[in-house]
């Protein structure tokens, strides 16, 4: 089935609802990005706020008691609706996926040369020899030093940074279209953490790839994203992009997260991290999800969800907040000199 659309990728009202034994989950409620050629969206939240089953919805990986609901058009053609061997054909040649763990996506059985050579004889037709060159030539792209050495090699034998390495080769192997990266590097050291995030900036900028980067961390995304989504509870809090999210943030969430990123002119000082944890999301409040943990929380905000719409101020952020611009932006602010004074 095909709609028009002019979007390499374009994600239409994507929803996921689990069946739990508490009743229907609803873990992702009706996002919104499209993506073309070299461009790359920023997905952010905490842990739990539904980014990674956005993401595995996308791909049509979620976990059996889920469902996913809306439309994924890639290339015109809707990924949710389309048939399981349509969709093979698709994952891990055309939309390719990377993880924060290596080894869930790598064969600690097979050495990295057999599992390279796989996908390349499975998508591509290559010969075996074929496929070697060109596994090769990936490790060598993704900076793998003495690549013909260690293709032989397992992924136990490899440092953490190494197999991220590996992960993406791997997910490149077919020049994919969009590289979907779910906090490829949350389990990694700052350094090795900014050499792999130099290294998506590169790949992107040699190959077009489109990227959706999905973070906790607002850091990660500064300098690598077009545009970024700040999920919560599910829910799209603040849409638009990367520059307004982080000069101009609307919305307390967001303003909260960018707290919370340490800057380097700020030295040693501490991080405000947003007091309380991610909501129960079998418990949802009717209004804002964020009400319980917002400093500024108005009467109406835990019982009327506000419209996602875009922002007063600037056409090209929407936001989701009963709160009036003016006040965010002060209480930014003032979370900005509490952090100056803990210094
Ligand atoms: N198999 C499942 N059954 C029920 N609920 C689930 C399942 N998988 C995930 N969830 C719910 O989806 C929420 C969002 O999860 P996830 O997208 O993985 O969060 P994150 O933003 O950390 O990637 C979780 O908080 C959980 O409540
Ligand atoms: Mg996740």
């Amino acid at each position: 089935m095909s709609t028009l659309s002019t979007h390499l990728l374009d994600v239409q009202q994507l929803g996921v609802q689990f069946q739990t034994p508490d009743g229907l989950v609803s873990a992702v409620n009706g996002i919104n990005f499209s993506l073309d050629k070299g461009q790359t969206l920023g997905i952010v939240g905490e842990s739990g706020s539904g980014k990674s089953q956005s993401v595995l919805a996308m791909m049509g990986l979620l976990a059996s008691n889920g469902r996913a609901t809306g439309k994924v058009l890639y290339q015109g053609k809707d990924l949710i609706s389309m048939p399981t061997p349509e969709l093979n054909q698709i994952r891990g040649n055309r939309i390719a996926m990377i993880f924060q763990d290596p080894m869930t996506s790598l064969n600690p059985y097979l050495t990295v040369e057999r599992q390279m050579t796989e996908v390349l004889e499975f998508h591509r037709g290559m010969s075996r020899k074929e496929a070697r060159v060109k596994a090769i030539q990936a490790l060598d792209a993704v900076k793998m030093p003495e690549a013909t050495r260690r293709i032989a090699m397992y992924p136990h034998e490899f440092s953490g940074g190494m197999r991220q390495r590996v992960m993406i080769a791997m997910a490149l192997l077919c020049e994919p279209d969009v590289l979907i990266a779910d906090e490829p590097t949350t389990a990694l050291d700052v350094t090795v953490q900014a050499q792999i995030l130099t290294l998506m900036r590169e790949l992107q900028r040699d190959f077009g790839t489109a990227i959706v980067m999905i973070t906790h961390d607002l850091g990660v995304v500064a300098g690598l994203c077009d545009e970024v989504m700040v999920l919560y509870g599910g829910q799209v809090m603040e849409q638009g992009s990367a520059e307004a999210i982080f000069y101009r943030p609307s919305h307390p969430y967001t303003a909260g997260l960018l707290a919370a990123v340490p800057r380097l002119e700020d030295g040693d000082a501490p991080m405000l991290a947003i007091p309380g944890s991610p909501p129960n999301m079998a418990k949802l409040p009717k209004g804002c999800p964020f009400t319980e943990r917002c400093a500024m929380a108005l009467p109406q905000c835990g019982t009327v969800r506000p419209a996602f719409a875009p922002s007063a101020h600037d056409a090209t952020v929407q936001r989701a907040c009963h709160l009036p611009l003016e006040e965010v932006t002060h209480n930014l602010l003032r979370l900005k000199a509490q952090q100056g004074v803990s210094a």
